[in-house]
């Protein structure tokens, strides 16, 4: 289809609904830009009722001269349902948090100006997963992700599935199309082109007779000769085009895609891409953000995946526990970043309206993210649900009927449960009580003697909950257990592999892990600030790639009166250590976790005693007998300064985009101050505005946030002003370039 306009800004919202509102054009409420949540919540400590409400979001837009054009309208996100109503009347309505929508709304409109409201419902309602029971997490509320609107012909490319067989590397293609048509049955030419890098490399034409009645046509099979691979470490993507054209060679519609070419296996063996074993380790994410929960645009999806895949190394994502941003899953596809994606649910199966709700978010996720080559699994229980078969068999069965090509499986957290789907997966979080031994063998959990393919589909955060200003010992402790928990799965080959739970802390109800709706299950806390355990992940990367050393610890008498132990997270082959006044003592990575390619190294020896002054100390890292990276701790570290940092130091003004800013309080020699208690007071000028409160107290010496662009189109130049009431510390102004999004964005 063809875009003919992006609905995300000038929309007016407010709380309530009136009928009169259908009509009243005046109705009021506030101008604001999606993505939009119906009320932002504070950072913790909030009544998690906030987001539930009936809302209205109402919006003008005109229309050109139609000719028998058709008028639709997408909307990619609205959480968690809707009533779309155009120039007063009723048009339609979704039930989904997740899931998108296209409205056909020729009837309701006519060349001119032209109106549409949506009152939301963000009530946590039983019929609509994954309420039901409480949640641990929440579901928000508004129209979080894009709204678009097309101006089509009569006949038009819904959606294009790019279906394929590979043998070697030769493609056998079948594109299937989802098609709408409105009136007389007629004979159409359809060209499918394939392109690399731009470059056109291939085209297939076919002849197709398109009818009201017929929403899908699948195209005869073609070959492609040598096509690459989507691999992780080079994940090679194409472009495809597929363009309706009339007898007279015109263009009728068209629509392009990302693709990747590769196959997927999964068996007691272990998981298989491109015939090649490939060990699964990720971490579960959800979509929210502080304050605007799931209102956050492109620039932080992507960020997140690139966190993922570049910083910690990781090769799997798992979307827990829904559809998540389409922005997300292009930055896997292009990153080799793989994807198991499930639908909406959390512990809870409702009744029959639920149900339907059920297969509706299963068609639109199997359907609508069917082309990226990033996704490898789908997930087809709802999370941590008891078993009930006849369901189950049902989502699995329809989800094989749409996809043959991937395998399906569903996270449980019940031992012996059924297996309907290719793979066992099970969210593990036993251990014992200092957490030594993790995970069960794939025979205890799946009560089979039979050895299934196995899967943890979750594993380490939840059993302790640390916070980024928690003691070190702690923070040490979260850092060694998922330290343990990946060696075991590295090491046992009853394991497919294995996700931490979990990617970063995120606000949830009172009922779950909480004292103040925050879970602090994280390897990133909320702001996506490193905790020791992201270090750890990221210590696995080759020192090629980057080198780490981070100790886990402040270094000096601290905490315990003692300087050890303590472990240093590091790919460096052995590090040399001086602490205070005692000799260079070298040590070599622990044998405790066989696992691991970098095996954390623990730091024993105390040639030091107390009651001597401290007089500072070194760590510094050799890879292949080379100093790396080195540490200087001081005898009398004291606050030096504040370094800012931000992600994107351009970001667009005709769209809203968002980036964010990291400040860390440093030591003198450049050590992030964990133990500081400290304050930074934010402010803007140009077209940008903060998000969320402008006084920021520190997390572990770090305070984070992220600023908006208001979306005027005012292009130049933007400034953050950042203060802190720390007399030694100079005021940090960050400049930004607001710019027009380029084309594609
Ligand atoms: C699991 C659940 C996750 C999260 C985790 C931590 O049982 O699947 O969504 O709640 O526990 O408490």
């Amino acid at each position: 289809m063809h875009k003919y306009a992006s609905l995300n800004v000038n929309w007016m919202f407010k709380e309530g609904f009136e009928e009169s509102d259908l009509t009243d054009t005046g109705c009021g409420g506030v101008p604001v830009n999606v993505p939009h949540t119906v009320k932002e919540i504070p950072y913790d400590c909030f009544d998690q009722t906030m987001t539930c409400m009936i809302s209205v979001y109402s919006r003008s837009f005109s229309l050109p001269s139609l000719d028998g054009k058709r008028v639709l309208v997408l909307f990619e996100g609205v959480s968690a349902c809707y009533d779309l109503y155009v120039n007063g009347k009723s048009v339609g309505s979704h039930k989904g948090a997740y899931s998108m929508a296209l409205f056909d709304i020729t009837e309701y409109v006519s060349p001119g100006e032209n109106r549409m409201l949506l009152r939301v419902d963000s009530n946590e309602r039983n019929d609509i997963p994954p309420n039901g029971s409480t949640v641990d997490f929440l579901i928000y509320g508004g129209i979080y992700r894009d709204v678009t609107l097309y101006v089509q012909e009569e006949t038009y490319l819904k959606h294009v599935l790019f279906r394929y067989d590979l043998k070697g590397d030769q493609a056998t293609v079948c594109p299937e199309l989802l098609i709408g048509h409105h009136g007389p049955d007629r004979q159409l030419i359809v060209v499918t082109s394939l392109y690399k890098d731009g470059t056109w490399i291939w085209e297939n034409r076919q002849l197709i007779q398109v009818t009201e009645e017929k929403h899908s046509i699948s195209l005869h099979p073609a070959q492609i000769e040598r096509v690459q691979r989507w691999e992780p470490e080079d994940p090679q993507l194409y472009q495809v085009c597929v363009r309706l054209e009339d007898e007279n060679g015109h263009e009728v519609d068209s629509e392009c895609c990302q693709a990747g070419f590769r196959t997927i296996r999964a068996d007691a063996d272990g998981f298989w891409l491109n015939d090649r074993r490939i060990k699964l380790i990720g971490l579960n994410r959800h979509q929210s953000f502080p304050y605007v929960g799931y209102a956050m645009g492109r620039r932080a999806q992507e960020k997140d995946a690139r966190l993922l895949k570049q910083f910690m190394g990781l090769n799997i994502v798992r979307c827990s526990h829904y559809m998540q941003s389409r922005y997300f899953l292009d930055e896997c596809d292009r990153l080799g970043l793989m994807v198991f994606e499930e639908i909406p649910g959390w512990g809870y199966i409702g009744g029959e309206e639920f149900q339907r709700v059920v297969f509706q978010d299963l068609e639109n996720m199997v359907l609508g993210h069917f082309n990226h080559p990033s996704i490898v699994i789908w997930g087809t229980r709802l999370n941590e649900t008891a078993d009930d078969d006849e369901l189950y068999r049902e989502t699995n069965r329809r989800c094989k009927e749409m996809d043959g090509s991937r395998p399906t499986t569903g996270a449980r957290w019940q031992t012996g449960s059924h297996l309907l789907e290719d793979i066992y997966s099970y969210n593990d979080y036993s251990e014992d009580q200092n957490g030594e031994h993790m995970l069960m063998t794939a025979h205890q959990a799946t009560e089979s003697r039979e050895r299934l393919p196995y899967l943890v589909s979750e594993h380490t955060g939840a059993v302790l909950p640390t916070r980024p200003s928690d003691p070190e010992e702690r923070q040490e402790e979260f850092a060694i257990r998922h330290a343990r928990a990946l060696s075991k799965l590295l090491t046992g080959d009853e394991y497919m592999g294995g996700f931490g739970w979990c990617m970063f802390d995120y606000n949830t109800h009172n009922d779950h892990n909480s004292m103040d709706k925050v879970c602090y299950h994280g390897v990133l806390d909320m702001f996506r600030v490193p905790k020791w355990a992201a270090w750890l992940y990221a210590s696995q990367k080759s020192p090629q790639d980057e080198v780490v050393l981070v100790p886990c610890s402040m270094v000096g008498r601290g905490e315990r009166c003692e300087p050890v132990p303590f472990y240093v997270l590091t790919n460096c082959d052995y590090i040399e250590v001086t602490l205070s006044t005692d000799r260079t003592r070298t040590y070599y990575p622990s044998v405790k976790f066989p696992g691991l390619s970098h095996p954390p190294i623990e730091v024993t020896e105390n040639g030091e005693f107390w009651q001597r002054r401290w007089t500072g100390a070194k760590i510094a890292g050799y890879v292949d007998g080379k100093l790396a990276a080195e540490r200087i701790y001081s005898g009398n570290p004291r606050l030096a300064g504040l370094r800012a940092e931000v992600d994107d130091p351009v970001i667009y003004n005709d769209v809203v985009d968002e980036t964010r800013i990291v400040c860390t309080f440093e030591d003198e020699n450049g050590n992030r101050a964990c133990h500081h208690r400290g304050i930074v007071s934010v402010s803007v000028s140009g077209s940008i505005e903060m998000i969320g409160p402008s006084l920021i107290p520190t997390m572990g010496g770090c305070a984070a946030f992220w600023v908006r662009s208001r979306a005027d189109g005012k292009e130049g130049e933007a400034v953050v002003r950042i203060s802190t009431p720390r007399e030694e510390i100079d005021d940090v102004y960050i400049p930004l370039r607001l710019e027009k999004a380029p084309e594609e964005w």
